[in-house]
């Protein structure tokens, strides 16, 4: 059978510095890895080494890197160099939350990367696409929310409703700001001065789902598909499920509804270039769509053995220029 030869991609992960991964839980480093044995050219850079040139061309102060899958010296770095974002076949925008001002001045940058180099996810997208608020496209999978910087408005539901109310800053991550709200607890009113900042920031408010305490389920989307899915289980002591906050990592599979949600968001996704995505799940409900800096792979391939950082790679091979 002939076989045509697989193009050498060149590749620059934007993300934040590669001394800071752990190596056997870190997603994009699990990406750099497959792109590495699939033998492309792998260059590296930090959000603040984006910038552009006269005349409009996106570039960056960037090096060439090796990855191994080791504790020590996991990776080496070649000398750093300037090169237009044009050299690149496909840069990957890595860089974990917040979403700050200087993230969203990363992504006009990455606008300019040139007509042959793929950027994903897609800088527009990814300003356009509040993980929380993206939700609200989806209002048949979500549980019951409201977004207000009003506490009253958000107290009168809680008085009124049979059911405890999850709290979260619209820009959060990794856990950080979810409070429980019970109607008969006397920190509500502090609590929610605190997150709205005295009215200044919205917050979204939502039922509280008690299959919460059975896990968070994060589904792994590959332009618009589901890969697979991990449960994260909050510890016996926390409401929330976050890895981050000693969430324990268990396998699961996909519900009939989940798989429908798939279907409907997915289509979305693929439709607004969101390409590597992670969907929370919590009880069938969908709680947060992650286009940022999603994880979850490694657990994933440790757990089912299925290998999306291959599949990633492959799917950027797949889309390159010939
Ligand atoms: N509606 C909800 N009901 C119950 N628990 C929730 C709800 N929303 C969030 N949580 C808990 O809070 C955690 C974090 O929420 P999430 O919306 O995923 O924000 P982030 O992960 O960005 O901090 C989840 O893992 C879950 O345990
Ligand atoms: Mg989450």
């Amino acid at each position: 059978m002939e076989t045509t030869p697989r193009k050498t991609l060149r590749i620059l992960v934007v993300m934040d510095p590669l001394e800071q991964v752990h190596v056997d839980k870190d997603t994009t480093f699990g990406f750099m890895l497959a792109a590495q044995a699939r033998g492309h050219e792998i260059h590296y850079c930090t959000q603040d080494g984006l910038y552009a040139l006269p005349g409009g061309q996106a570039a960056a102060s960037c090096a060439p890197v090796q990855v191994w899958h080791r504790a020590e010296r996991f990776f080496e770095r070649g000398a750093w160099a300037d090169r237009p974002l044009s050299y690149f076949d496909t840069v990957w925008m890595r860089k974990d939350p917040p979403v700050d001002r200087a993230y969203l001045h990363a992504t006009y940058l990455l606008d300019h990367a040139g007509p042959s180099t793929r950027v994903l996810n897609r800088p527009a997208a990814l300003r356009d696409a509040n993980e929380k608020l993206y939700t609200l496209h989806f209002p048949e999978f979500t549980p019951e929310t409201m977004v207000s910087r009003d506490a009253a408005r958000i107290r009168a539901w809680l008085e009124s409703a049979s059911h405890p109310l999850i709290v979260k800053p619209v820009d959060g991550h990794g856990g950080r700001g979810v409070f429980l709200l019970q109607k008969d607890d006397r920190n509500v009113p502090s609590i929610l001065e605190t997150l709205t900042e005295d009215g200044q920031r919205w917050i979204m408010a939502q039922r509280y789902l008690p299959e919460a305490r059975e896990g968070d389920k994060r589904i792994l989307m590959l332009d618009g598909v589901p890969m697979g899915a991990i449960l994260r289980v909050p510890r016996a002591d926390e409401n929330r499920g976050n890895i981050h906050v000693g969430g324990r990592v268990v396998r699961t599979t996909l519900t009939p509804r989940e798989r429908e949600m798939c279907a409907v968001v997915g289509e979305r996704l693929r439709r607004d270039g969101l390409v590597f995505v992670g969907l929370d799940v919590i009880g069938d409900h969908l709680t947060e769509v992650n286009v940022t800096s999603p994880t979850g792979i490694r657990e994933l391939l440790a757990l089912d053995g299925i290998d999306v950082a291959t599949a990633f790679v492959q799917h950027c091979e797949a889309a390159a220029c010939p």
